[in-house]
């Protein structure tokens, strides 16, 4: 199946890099949100980043004027065009409000179209309950969307090998390098990344190391980019804190219990950048 006509439903920080990427591959997209200034706000932003690309001389200005000709913002669901060969839904990470968009969805969008989810953590086979299993797949996108270079893609119960493999090809089109990953809780991204988050924060909870000694072992020893507590407060704490009772929930195992420290911090309000502290003070 070729994929030409691509709706991104919700236009924050993934939606915006999601249609960002496919319409600087040739892609037209859809750009979908509940409201308008949303999708101003996100047609900026990737307006901004483009700029950013041009400076680098990723992109040139005519790739960027003709790119965001191929973006349409679109209010509401109920006004996607049906002929959307690709849905992939990056809305807020909470199972009930994708379940109500997909079985919503279902009715409104051709029926041999594919269906994707951004979700970081929610079951795909579980997602896939309201709509067509067969042709439904995990994406999962990096942040930020156009600089990193991942897509895990998620094979639910149901989906069949003819969507992996299109969904596998689409990521190559877009420059990704795609991963091919089986639906249990946290995929490998955050089923490896989030226990090592929440075993720093036990190291600091015991008083092993203080925040910074902690992130320095990481970043000096490990050569990791950043230390994991920053990381942390980057992705949020309250995110963080919802993973882990993913992982801990969905293998009913307690090596994956969130730390103390973690569940009182995000109690406290203290959930990293986005409040001005967390681990550290922004
Ligand atoms: N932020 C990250 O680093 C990251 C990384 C990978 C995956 N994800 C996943 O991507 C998804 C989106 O995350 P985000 O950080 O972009 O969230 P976000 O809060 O920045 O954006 C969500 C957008 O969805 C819109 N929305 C909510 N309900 C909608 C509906 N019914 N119809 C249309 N739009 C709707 C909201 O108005 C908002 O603009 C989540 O499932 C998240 O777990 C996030």
């Amino acid at each position: 199946m070729e994929i030409k006509n691509v709706a991104v439903i919700g236009a924050g920080t993934m939606g915006n890099g999601i249609a960002h990427v496919f319409v600087q591959s040739g892609f037209n997209v859809e750009l979908c949100d509940v409201k308008n200034e949303y999708l101003e706000r996100a047609l900026a932003t990737i307006s901004k980043n483009m700029d950013r690309q041009i400076k680098k001389g990723v992109i040139t200005e005519q790739d960027k004027n003709s790119a965001l000709e191929r973006i349409k913002p679109v209010v509401g669901i109920e006004n996607l065009n049906k002929n959307n060969d690709l849905v992939i839904e990056a809305i807020i990470e909470n199972k009930d409000a994708k379940l109500s968009v997909f079985k919503q969805l279902e009715d409104i969008i051709k029926p041999d179209s594919i269906f994707a989810s951004n979700t970081s953590s929610i079951s795909i086979t579980e997602i896939s309950s309201v709509c067509r299993a067969d042709k439904f797949i995990g994406m999962h996108f990096m942040n930020p969307v156009p600089v990193m270079k991942l897509v895990e893609i998620i094979r639910g119960y149901s989906t069949t090998d003819e969507t992996y493999a299109t969904i596998r090809d689409l990521a190559v089109k877009l420059g990704k390098t795609p991963v091919e990953v089986q639906d249990y809780p946290g995929f490998i991204s955050n089923r490896v990344l989030m226990p090592m988050i929440n075993e720093a924060i036990f190291a600091l909870y015991e008083g092993v190391a203080s925040a910074e000694d902690i992130d320095t072992v990481m970043k000096l020893g490990m050569a990791h980019p950043m230390g994991p507590l920053t990381l942390a407060d980057f992705i949020g704490l309250d995110v963080c804190l919802s993973i882990m009772n993913v992982l801990y929930e969905g293998f009913n195992d307690s090596k994956y219990r969130p730390c103390p420290l973690l569940k009182k911090m995000v109690a406290a309000n203290k959930l990293g950048r986005k409040t001005g502290e967390g681990f550290f003070k922004y």
